[in-house]
């Protein structure tokens, strides 16, 4: 190999070790759009069946930004994923990965997005 190319291959590995480090330091993934509109929905409709129409409680609590002010995300996040156990809350796991209770985890501490 001569020089000038080698000096380009070292390059490429730069680039590409930089690019791994961009994309492990980066916020988790979003869903994307047409997944936002899906989890208003199932947010408002499956969960609203037990937390109120307008969350702001049923058979289960409110899920208000005030009333969840409280609680870390990650807690909220693992009680959407797994339910607690010896109440009615269910767990979401066949329905919902971890960034999208997330993502809906910020979205109700924001105050939850209308149905449109
Ligand atoms: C079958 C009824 C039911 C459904 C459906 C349901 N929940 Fe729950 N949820 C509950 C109950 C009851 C509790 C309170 C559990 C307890 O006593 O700790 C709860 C608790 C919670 C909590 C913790 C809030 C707090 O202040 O303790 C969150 C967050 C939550 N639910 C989110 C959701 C989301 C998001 C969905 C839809 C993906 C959902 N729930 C669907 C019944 C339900």
């Amino acid at each position: 190999m001569d020089r000038p190319l080698l000096l380009h291959v070292a390059v490429l590995l730069g680039l590409t070790a930089l690019a791994v480090n961009a994309a492990q330091s980066a916020e988790p993934p979003q869903p994307d759009s047409a997944r936002q509109q899906a989890l208003v929905h199932l947010v408002r409709q499956d969960c609203g069946s037990c937390h109120g129409m307008r969350l702001t409680g049923g058979l289960g609590p409110a899920l208000t930004p005030e009333r969840l002010a409280e609680w870390p995300d990650d807690a909220l996040v693992a009680t959407i994923i797994h339910g607690r156990p010896g109440t009615a809350m269910p767990g979401w796991e066949r329905f919902l990965n971890e960034s999208e209770a997330g993502w809906i985890v910020a979205r109700l501490k924001q105050g939850f997005p209308p149905l449109d």
